[in-house]
This record gives structure tokens, C-alpha cells and sequence, in this order.
């Protein structure tokens, strides 16, 4: 702690700016940090739900805090100061908001582990939770200008609507405090619209740092097994989906018909159902290897007359220019970094036959209907690009679900240059509609999802 200490009680207050302070958080190294997982060493209050142990005021304010299980600040509203939040143990959440014509609104959700760091800039409305029911979670605050006091500090409780601004006698940003330190204290003061209000079904969740390849790997098999029951049946409910699904199926259904194939592998191919509308729209016979890291979709694949195979792709090895043709729907995206998504390329590329070719779809960064450009924007104003990700990088959650999944979104020229790399030729790529206009083809690189056909 004594060298963080250091490095900010020896800047002078003209050289200090947000991006400055950023760049200090960032050259910490947590692993290396003393500090005390003891709640007896914080100060507690009555008025707020985490402890302190302030370690600087002068020339900018340092502070360890302690957050008990589920702990949470109230939701305020940054206005003359900013800071980080480094996570030193545990896990907590930032919450955005937005607050506009007397309407709170909540804009999305971080998530931080130890190493991961919390942007306040100033102006940002927020509440810093721990999202853990057993442990505790301890963070890093480094703040500029140092707090005297929370004299006009803006609160809102969304349970009560109610917005009050602190005075200076307040130390704490929590309703908790007494009436008399209030300055402005109105009930029913706002409307509150929340993350499902429009009743989106999954919601972008950024956990920082980017957690490992395996670890992501296991996120996935825990949320496709979540749902590996009701998975296709969601899907064909949603009619979107199911336009989208059939359209590229055709595609491919289509391209068969010269190609012939005798075996295809159909990668993360889940109980079969893709592979079974393909045959369905094929004149021609061929056999099919389902792979794929859900054990229990696998199982229904099997119990279909299909081949099947539990693994992770690139975990499998399979015999070289044996199939006809590959296809990977759909889920190509959640291969977990661009490392292992060459290095499936390449697999695939070893595993075809000469003439054979590979099918795939992606999500297109550049699509104005998806979360493409949501996570451009967040990927630099939130800084994960420190945090391990590459652009393009989406974690999310289904409304009322638990896991987390990842996906990737993809840029156009980025997947060109891969693909050129290992020798693959592009005989086509087009544009398709998922949410919007869904399995329309479609010319407009800001529309869609990429659909590819490639031939070894
Ligand atoms: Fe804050």
C-alpha cells in the first residue's frame, strides 16, 4: 500500500486529469497489494452499508473500502469529482444510470473481480454493489478532488422514488442519514425505468478483467446447459430466430446441391436440429458429426441417429480431409479470443477435404440493430481495452438467468484477413437480418448479420 500511496501523494494537483489517474490505477499491480481482509479494521457507520479506512486526503483522496455481503451504496450522482475503483478481493457490480426529464433509468451493469477497474467520471449517476452473498468484497477508491464532505450529493432510491441532495454535515452518500442533513429532500421525485423495462431478453454484462479462455469456456457449458432443455424451443418460438435459422439452413441446403457432400461435421451443433432442417431440405443423402461442449445436447443428438461428440472443438482431434463440408452456426462467435478463433479456422481448414467447404455465420460489429456498436463505444469509455478485450468482445445474461455467456462480434475485414491467412478462398459473404428484417439477405454492411461460405 505504501508505494500506491506514493504515487499519488506525490503528484501535484495541475498535473492531475481523469485519464492521468486512470493510467496510475492501471500500473497497480493487485497481486502485489497489502491490505486488510478484516472488517475490525474499517471504520463502520450507522448510515451506510460499507466500511472505510481513508489512506490520503491531500492531494486527492485514497481510500480502502469494506463491503460486507450484498452491501451496496445508494444511487448518486458524480457532480465536481471523479475517480477509479480498483477491485483489490471479491466481487462487485457497477450499475449506471442515466437520469433525464425527471426519469431514472438504468443504462447497464458491471461486473468486477479482483484486478478489475471501476470508471466515475465525473457526471456519471451510479451505485457500486457486492454481488456476493458469502464474501466480502474490498476496493480500492481513488478520488480527485478529496471529499471534505458529500455536500451536494444528489441520491435516488428507485423502491421509493424518492432524491435527495446531501449538505455538509452528511458523511455518508445513504438515506440513512438524518432529515437535517439534507438540503433538498423530495418523495415520489422520480420515475424509474429499469434494465428489462422493454422487455429485451438478454442484457450486455462486461466482466472485468476478461476472464480466462477456460473459464469462459466453462461459462458457456453452464449457460447452454441452463437451457439445453428449453433451447430449442425458445428458438423456434422466436419467429425472428426461426426466419433467420431457415433462411441460412436453405443457404447451405442449396450449396449442397453441387457440392454433394457424403460427411459433414456440424460444429457446436447442440441436439441436431440445424443439421436435421438441412437434410430435410437436401436432395441429397450425407452423414453428420455433431460436436459439441453440452453434454446433454449431445445426448438428445445422439438419441436422433446422429454421431456425436462432447468436447470443445479445438480440444477434439478428428481425422484430416475427411469431411465433405463443416458448418459452425451461429456460435462461431463464442469462440473465447482471436487466438483460438484462428486456430479453429485452421483446424477446420486440416479437417476438410480439398474442394470442401465451410459455412458460417457471425454477429457483424457494424450492425445498427444489434450490440455491435454498443460494445465499440463501451470497449473505450469503459476501458476494457485494458481489461483484455478486444473489440467486439460481449459478455451477457438472459432476463432472470444466472450464467453469463460471451460472444464476439466481428469486423467485416478482420475475418478477411484471417481467412486469407490460412488459405481458405471467400466464395461468398453476404449480409442477413437477424432481429431486424430477419433472413433477408441484405447489401447494407450496417445491417445484419455475415453469412460466409468458404472453400478450401
Ligand atoms: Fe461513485
Amino acid at each position: 500500500m505504501h508505494s500506491v500511496l506514493n504515487l499519488f501523494s506525490t503528484l501535484s494537483k495541475n498535473e492531475i486529469t481523469y485519464e492521468k489517474l486512470g493510467e496510475l490505477t492501471r500500473s497497480i499491480d493487485v497481486h502485489r497489494l497489502d491490505f486488510s481482509k478484516n472488517a475490525d479494521d474499517y471504520e463502520k457507520s450507522e448510515a451506510s452499508d460499507y466500511y472505510r479506512d481513508i489512506k490520503l486526503l491531500d492531494p486527492l483522496e485514497v481510500a480502502v473500502l469494506y463491503w460486507p455481503p450484498e452491501a451496496a451504496s445508494a444511487i448518486h450522482f458524480h457532480s465536481g469529482f471523479y475517480g477509479y475503483v480498483l477491485v483489490l478481493d471479491g466481487e462487485g457490480e457497477n450499475i449506471e444510470f442515466s437520469f433525464k426529464e425527471g426519469k431514472l433509468k438504468q443504462l447497464r451493469t458491471l461486473c468486477c473481480r479482483k484486478g478489475g477497474i471501476m470508471n466515475e467520471p465525473d457526471g456519471i449517476i451510479h451505485l457500486i454493489r457486492n454481488s456476493s452473498k458469502t464474501n466480502a468484497l474490498i476496493t480500492l477508491h481513488i478520488y480527485y478532488p478529496a471529499l471534505e464532505n458529500l455536500d451536494g450529493l444528489t441520491l435516488f432510491d428507485p423502491v421509493t422514488k424518492n432524491m435527495g441532495t446531501l449538505n455538509e454535515k452528511a458523511a455518508n452518500a445513504s438515506f440513512r442519514e438524518p432529515k437535517e442533513n439534507f438540503k433538498y429532500f423530495r418523495e415520489n421525485a422520480f420515475v424509474f425505468e429499469g434494465q428489462n423495462a422493454k422487455g429485451n431478453s438478454h442484457f450486455v454484462y462486461p466482466i472485468l478483467p476478461k476472464p480466462s479462455s477456460e473459464e469462459i469456456s466453462e461459462m458457456l457449458q453452464s449457460y447452454y446447459n441452463e437451457q439445453a432443455k428449453e433451447y430449442d424451443s425458445f428458438d423456434t418460438q422466436h419467429q425472428s430466430r426461426t426466419a433467420y435459422t431457415r433462411a441460412i439452413n436453405k443457404a447451405i441446403a442449396d450449396d449442397f446441391e453441387n457440392l454433394k457432400p457424403k460427411m459433414v461435421l456440424d460444429i457446436a451443433g447442440g441436439t441436431g436440429r440445424r443439421s436435421e432442417e438441412i437434410r430435410d431440405l437436401c436432395s441429397s443423402e450425407f452423414g453428420v458429426s455433431i460436436l459439441d461442449m453440452s453434454e446433454s445436447m449431445v445426448q438428445e443428438a445422439i438419441e436422433k441417429g446422429f454421431e456425436g461428440i462432447h468436447s470443445t472443438y479445438l480440444d477434439h482431434e478428428l481425422r484430416p480431409e475427411y469431411y465433405d463440408a463443416c458448418y459452425f452456426l451461429y456460435a462461431f462467435g463464442h469462440v473465447p479470443n482471436s487466438e483460438e478463433r484462428f486456430e479453429t479456422l485452421r483446424k477446420i481448414y486440416k479437417e476438410l477435404k480439398t474442394g470442401g467447404r465451410f459455412y458460417f455465420d457471425v454477429f457483424n460489429i457494424e450492425n445498427k440493430n444489434e450490440w455491435g456498436l454498443t460494445a465499440k463505444s463501451i470497449h473505450y469509455s469503459h476501458g476494457l481495452n485494458y481489461m483484455g478485450y478486444d473489440e467486439g468482445d460481449v459478455f451477457y445474461k438472459k432476463n432472470g438467468g444466472n450464467a453469463v455467456a460471451y460472444l464476439h462480434y466481428f469486423h467485416a475485414t478482420e475475418l478477411e484477413h484471417i481467412i486469407q491467412k490460412i488459405g481458405f478462398k471467400i466464395v461468398s459473404q453476404r449480409n442477413i437480418g437477424y432481429v431486424k428484417n430477419a433472413g433477408e439477405w441484405t447489401d447494407n454492411p450496417a445491417e445484419g448479420n455475415l453469412f460466409y461460405i468458404l472453400e478450401k
